[in-house]
């Protein structure tokens, strides 16, 4: 029997960093989901596709092998054997992938995806959707969110960690119009699944969230990092 945790949650609630943390120190396999759709939309933007060539995009999908792979320790993202886990984080993919993830039969293709390389694994995986839809049956659901406040204030920080210049304000609007437009959305709208533990990290720090998920985790199994170890 494997193991499906599901973190689900907003940008900017932190859930990348600690699913990474939680993952290392339960021994499961860590699943960035977003990481798909971001490697969809960069195969697009090299194929040179715009957003209203739908069908274009949606018959991208059979041209594209998307891996994980562990290399010197570090995870990388593999889009038809090139690494790519850079280049997916770029402004231009930043830009598109939020439609891109929108077309149905993108959602469906990679939805299907995640759930053939969780296969047989013991993991952790951190989406959107992951409780509500890719996998319904998982056995721990947490929902990790923040205030837009804080979450403004972590990618003011972000950005002045990168030299990039910034309006709190301006950040702060943008926050809100993406959770309106997330939270509303027609095609898997984000919303917590009536069964996961909510968590506001808005006043926690990271350690403080890994220790409370591991926490629910352990609860769960006993003790999950006997159990999460393949
Ligand atoms: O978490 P991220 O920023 O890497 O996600 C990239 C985009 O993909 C973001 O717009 C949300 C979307 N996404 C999604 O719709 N469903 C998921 N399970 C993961 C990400």
């Amino acid at each position: 029997m494997s193991i499906v945790v599901a973190i689900d949650g907003p940008a900017g609630s932190g859930k990348g960093t600690v699913t990474k943390l939680v993952g290392e120190k339960l021994g499961l396999v860590n699943i960035d989901t977003g990481a798909t759709y971001r490697c969809v939309t960069l195969a697009a933007i090299n194929k040179g596709y715009k957003l209203e060539e739908e069908n274009k995009i949606v018959n991208l999908l059979n041209e594209i092998d998307i891996e994980f792979k562990k290399k010197e320790n570090e995870e990388k993202v593999l889009l038809n054997g090139k690494d790519v886990t850079k280049e997916i984080r770029s402004k231009e993919v930043n830009e598109m992938v939020s439609q891109v993830s929108h077309i149905p039969k993108v959602r469906e293709n990679m939805a299907n995806f995640q759930r053939k390389i969780a296969e047989g694994k013991n993991v952790i995986m951190e989406g959107r959707d992951i409780g509500t839809n890719v996998f319904p049956n998982a056995d721990v659901k947490i929902y990790l969110d923040a205030t837009p406040e804080e979450r403004a204030k972590r990618r003011m920080k972000q950005n002045e960690e990168k030299g990039i210049e910034s309006n709190y304000e301006e950040i702060l609007e943008n926050i809100k119009f993406r959770d309106h437009n997330d939270k509303t959305s027609s095609v898997a709208p984000l919303k917590q699944a009536e069964d996961a533990i909510y968590i506001d990290s808005s006043n926690l720090s990271i350690e403080e969230v890994t220790e409370k998920i591991i926490e629910i985790i352990n609860y769960h199994f006993g003790d999950a990092s006997k159990n999460g170890k393949n």
